[in-house]
């Protein structure tokens, strides 16, 4: 630690005002398609130049969006030859859910309710990355989301901090390893700091206004846990919370995550985030703004072009930035450089990169993750697992169903295409050679109403096959599922309407998609649904009339053979839902651990048109197995507020099927010093039971699980009061007991 120190101190003596500037700097690299429009607002020929040329002479610290080692190497070298005092450059990039080898999306793996794979996973996505020359993810994202209108909902781990906080700390473990600097690891960047998911009307990049008490009891936690767990770098959010902007924000970045939290790490800008405090009406200018986000504890910013933080030497000048607060950042940013033994070893092997990238024991990763987050929703009469002895012929219907892109989600740019295996080929792999898997795609794919930003990339808009004819296509789906045993039906989202800037003010499937499922459904056949989702979807006609409905989400590089295991029943499905899945877009935002309230005479009833429940409720996912939950007890009556109980219960497994069950405790507080909510998840557990095999497991309740944030006192609190406690498969379990805490 000291010898870093003393580098950080000895570089730091030797650095000028335009220097220390150029550390604090992170530029986009982007190396489009031929032919491709930006979208953005930027040259796409003039943009690289600019970057190569600060670059070339100290302007920049830091780069974005490079993933080929050979353009590591070479924009590595340039930033060596062009900085007299050696300092390498860092490359960050967006590994969210793998870089070549495609883990199922962020939503699913937190429906996998598993720690362990959600670690493996990233540390999978982290090895390659480091392969490749990638020193630090801008990820995980922890933004609690509850409107599934917005599109980076899929991004997360649903609407639930406890849930969210052991999600970020599985893939805080997974990308950065032991500690900061582990070989094959990256630095972890939680983000976007805070309150980001709670954007109005879902609609990406609007302001947040959040009550104190989400913000400490819903919000922040799972940020906490990030920094707790080691992230080494935290991201701002791009909108206002409360009316001041994320890059401002010097409460948020200095008083409550470095003075009250301890984050060592450093704080980088979303993109542009800087400068757009001047369109926030937030800053005069560039450099007020600049001053105004170094001031506020924000060490990097990233930008596309024209960085406000090359103003910093001007804001030093007149003092409107502080040299400390400069110089602080600077020590953070360097300091991150050293642990990642950035000036020891700046270039990467790129024959090594081609090899880690090409292990086949990552794709094995994926797929398990892939079958570890699939969530069984309906499954009538035991529809599955499919039984390949009786069906001699699979009709695969929907265009979803064969689609390569969509198969692997947003938010991926490495990819390979040739070795992702979509729906209809793992089923076709499966079902051997005894069984006919045919395929019609049915009906057009739909396109967004507005271009997505990831447009520019390529391979990212779907398209229809030349000379598709929808009407003929459309009776040749439905023929097919006619003349077959069973018919597999995949609708969904095509995988550029959700994410980034792809919100949505409706939940309903686009396009013919439901028109499609109801004719299928119409002839007869049995069907099974797979839905390929990020966040919940309109699927109301679907559970009432469809008898098997998995939801697979965008599952991966291997989610194809996943899906086909599941489907035929060689691993059961356990994954649960991390959110509650609403009937219809006019109930959102809904979450389980809503507060208790009025109850008026008409049953809990609050619209006239539509139930008050979910769909699906949180915690929400069937089974190959019978789960069955019993001898529910507290290892003492009562406790102190200081004091821990334990709750035990036995779970056996009923049914026929070695499968797995999350087991889920909630807890719910009678009266207190504010309104809580009904019940919230204060423990869980992935377990995998044999046939008639039983378990008892043990939770742990202490002060941790009790205490939460009182707006009124504006600190944690720990009442005295009686406590409810339920354990069962999702967060409608009835099984309950209680215990009482008394003041210390
Ligand atoms: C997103 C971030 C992302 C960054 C870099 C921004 O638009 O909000 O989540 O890390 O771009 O790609």
């Amino acid at each position: 630690m000291e010898t870093i120190q003393s580098q950080v101190d000895e570089l730091i003596s030797q650095m000028t005002p335009a220097e220390k500037a150029g550390q604090l700097t992170q530029y986009f690299y982007f190396r489009l398609p031929p032919g491709a429009e930006p979208g953005l607002d930027f040259d796409a020929e003039q943009q690289p130049r600019m970057v190569e040329s600060a670059v070339g002479e100290g302007g920049a610290g830091s780069l974005l969006f490079v993933t080929d080692p050979a353009e590591i190497n070479r924009l590595q070298r340039l930033a060596l030859e062009g900085n007299r005092l050696g300092i390498p450059l860092l490359f960050g990039f967006d590994v969210i859910h793998g870089l070549r080898t495609i883990l199922p999306v962020p939503i699913a793996m937190a429906a996998s309710w598993d720690p362990q794979t959600i670690e493996r996973g990233q540390s999978v996505a982290a090895r390659e990355a480091r392969a490749v020359g990638i020193h630090w993810t801008f990820a995980p994202m922890v933004d609690i989301a509850r409107d599934p209108r917005w599109g980076r909902i899929v991004e997360g781990a649903g609407e639930d901090p406890y849930l969210g906080a052991a999600v970020a700390v599985a893939q805080v473990r997974g990308f950065q390893g032991g500690e900061l600097g582990s070989p094959e690891s990256v630095i972890a960047g939680p983000k976007h700091f805070a309150g980001y998911g709670g954007a109005l009307g879902g609609r990406d990049y609007d302001e947040v206004n959040l009550s104190d008490s989400e913000l400490w009891n819903v919000y922040f936690p799972p940020f906490k846990a990030a920094v707790d767990a080691g992230a080494g770098n935290v991201m701002t959010a791009y909108m206002g919370l409360n009316g001041i902007p994320a890059g401002g924000n010097r409460w948020l970045f200095t008083e409550v995550l470095r003075e009250l939290w301890g984050f060592k790490g450093f704080v980088v800008s979303d993109a542009n985030v800087v400068r757009s405090l001047v369109t926030h009406g937030f800053a005069a200018d560039l450099t007020d703004a600049a001053a105004r986000a170094v001031n506020a504890g924000v060490d990097m910013e990233m930008a596309v072009s024209d960085a406000a933080y090359a103003h910093l030497p001007e804001a030093l000048e007149s003092g409107a930035a502080s040299p400390e607060a400069v110089d602080a950042s600077v020590r953070r940013v360097l300091e991150a450089k050293i642990r990642m033994g950035l000036f020891d070893a700046p270039y990467v092997d790129e024959d090594r990169a081609r090899e880690v990238l090409a292990d086949p024991a990552h794709r094995d990763v994926a797929r398990i993750a892939a079958e570890r987050s699939a969530v069984l929703l309906r499954n009538e009469d035991d529809l599955l697992p499919l039984d390949a002895s009786s069906v001699s012929s699979i009709a695969v219907i929907g265009p979803l169903a064969d689609s390569k892109r969509d198969t692997i989600g947003p938010w991926v740019f490495d990819f390979d295409l040739d070795e992702t295996v979509t729906v209809l080929e793992g089923i076709r792999a499966k079902a051997g050679d005894g069984v006919r898997v045919d395929h019609a795609r049915g009906i057009r794919v739909v396109q967004r109403e507005f271009p997505s930003m990831f447009d520019m990339f390529g391979r990212n808009r779907p398209s229809d096959p030349d000379g598709f004819d929808e009407e003929a296509e459309f009776q040749q789906a439905v023929d097919l599922a006619r003349g077959s045993d069973v018919a597999v039906v995949v609708v969904g989202e095509w995988q550029n309407m959700i994410g980034e800037a792809a919100s949505r003010s409706s939940l309903e499937l686009p396009g013919r998609q439901l028109e499609l499922l109801q004719a299928v459904v119409e002839t007869g056949t049995p069907v099974v649904l797979l839905v390929m989702n990020g966040r919940p979807l309109d699927l109301r006609w679907a559970a009432a009339h469809v008898p098997a409905i998995l939801d697979i989400w965008y599952p991966g590089t291997h989610g194809g053979a996943a899906v086909a295991n599941l489907l035929f029943g060689e691993v059961a499905p356990g994954g649960k839902l991390p959110f509650s899945w609403p009937r219809t877009v006019g109930q959102v935002p809904m979450v389980y651990a809503h507060a208790r309230s009025h109850e008026p005479e008409n049953q809990g009833r609050r619209y006239w048109d539509e139930a008050s429940t979910p769909l699906f409720p949180f915690g929400y996912g069937l089974s190959y197995g019978r789960f069955e939950y019993a001898n529910l007890s507290v290892d003492q009556p009562a406790t102190t507020s200081g004091g821990t109980v334990t709750v035990s219960v036995e779970v056996t497994n009923a049914g026929d099927r070695e499968a797995d069950e999350v087991v889920q405790l909630y807890l719910g507080q009678r009266y207190g010093s504010a309104l809580r909510p009904v019940r919230e998840l204060k423990g869980f557990q992935r377990i995998s039971l044999s046939p008639g095999e039983s378990r008892t497991l043990e939770f742990r309740v202490g002060p941790n699980e009790r205490r939460y944030w009182n707006a009124a006192v504006r600190d944690w609190v720990s009442d005295p009061s009686t406590f409810d406690v339920w354990v069962g498969g999702d967060s409608t379990a009835e099984l309950a007991t209680s215990f009482e805490v008394t003041q210390e």
